[in-house]
């Protein structure tokens, strides 16, 4: 179990999105949930993203993974970074959980770092919200303020930035917590060989907003509506302001239209960056097998990583699974709510639930997806 130290209302109202703060002693007596040669092993597989940054005289240079073995970087000036973790380990999944109190859609993933003496990965600025959790060993955080920072040599595809005056300069050690909003630059350096742990939060950008938008309209031959106008300006080459603001109306039209954008955030948010580690049923299970191993005592379980959304007033009988539209047509809404919100689902609950079929359907659809599993 992880439990949080501080007080998690009063940090969201002061300091969520807004301003970077030190924790020490977010958690008590702090344990690693991964060991170093584990995270190792994550790294050597195919499925999962990882990358070795090399700290080197002139900047820092980046080896993508899968690795074979770790020997050639030698005792200091390396760190490993594997992402989502969260995913692949089920034994991270408590850290994560201590960070529910932000909702499931913001969260993005699990990134475990092993970083040995002098490994870091540079100065630099993230476009999403980072709990930077020390785990072994000692890591120096230097934190500058939001502003204008220009790009490292200039390059602007790079999230590396120039060195920056510190606004937080400390020294983490296990079970501190720094949490950065997005646009603050931070550089860790590692003082002795460290585990940490980044919980990312993400939202959608506007790109992100309109390429679903566009990809629906599209795939549903929707958004056809072309603009009109009454009075023409006279000059030939001119569009006038009125008209252009016209055709923008149309596209906030889409925005003002639950029908027309519900659907669209539900899967945009419900989607995941990373990998699935999917784990569908060779051959297909029906619902009597689902209620046979119910009566057997299985629990529930959702897969690490898998999101399961419900969009608020939404217009339609809807959950949003990993991108996906699935009905919920029949099922009564404190249930769906509750499938929702909870990553695990208990046999005494499941038992109470097996006399209805429309939720039995839905069970059997996740679990041969291999969205979820049955544990004990
Ligand atoms: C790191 O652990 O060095 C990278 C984490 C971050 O800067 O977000
Ligand atoms: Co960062």
């Amino acid at each position: 179990m992880y439990t949080l130290n501080f007080d998690t209302v009063k940090f969201t109202r002061e300091y969520w999105q807004k301003k970077p703060i030190v924790i020490k002693n977010a958690f008590n007596e702090f344990e690693d949930p991964i060991s170093a040669d584990e995270l190792a092993g994550l790294a050597m597989e195919e499925d999962i993203s990882s990358r070795i940054v090399q700290t080197q005289s002139q900047g820092w240079n980046v080896v993508q993974g899968p690795f074979e073995d770790f020997d050639e970087y030698g005792e200091d000036g390396w760190q490993l970074l594997v992402q989502a973790v969260n995913h692949w380990y089920p034994d991270s999944q408590p850290l994560v959980e201590a960070f529910r109190f932000l909702p499931d859609w913001r969260f993005d993933d699990l990134m475990v770092s092993f970083a040995t003496p002098k490994g870091g990965v540079g100065p630099h600025i993230d476009n999403y919200d980072v709990f930077i959790i020390q785990g072994e060993g000692e890591r120096r955080w230097q934190v500058g303020d939001i502003g204008n920072h220009q790009q490292r040599g200039g390059d602007k595809s790079s999230p590396l930035v120039d060195d920056f005056e510190p606004i937080i300069d400390v020294v983490l050690t296990k079970g501190d917590v720094l949490y950065i909003p997005p646009g603050y630059p931070h550089c860790g350096e590692t003082l002795t060989l460290a585990l940490s742990y980044s919980i990312g939060f993400r939202a959608p950008s506007q790109q992100e907003l309109l390429t679903e938008m566009a990809d629906s309209l599209i795939d549903n031959n929707l958004g056809k509506q072309r603009f009109t106008s009454t009075e023409e300006v006279a000059n030939k080459g001119l569009v006038s302001q009125q008209q252009q603001q016209g055709m923008m109306e149309l596209l906030s039209q889409l925005a003002q239209d639950p029908a027309q954008y519900q659907t669209v955030l539900g899967k945009l948010l419900s989607q995941n960056r990373f990998e699935l580690d999917l784990n569908p049923f060779e051959q297909a299970i029906s619902e009597t097998d689902i209620i046979e191993a119910i009566e057997d005592g299985a629990n529930i379980q959702r897969i690490g990583g898998l999101k399961v959304l419900k969009l608020e007033a939404d217009n339609q009988a809807q959950l949003y699974v990993n991108g996906e539209v699935v009905s919920v047509e029949g099922i009564d809404a404190e249930i769906v709510a509750m499938i929702a919100n909870e990553h695990f689902i208990e046999q005494a609950i499941l038992s109470t639930w097996r006399q209805q079929p429309a939720l039995m359907t839905l069970l059997t659809q996740f679990i041969n997806q291999g969205w979820y599993y049955f544990s004990e």
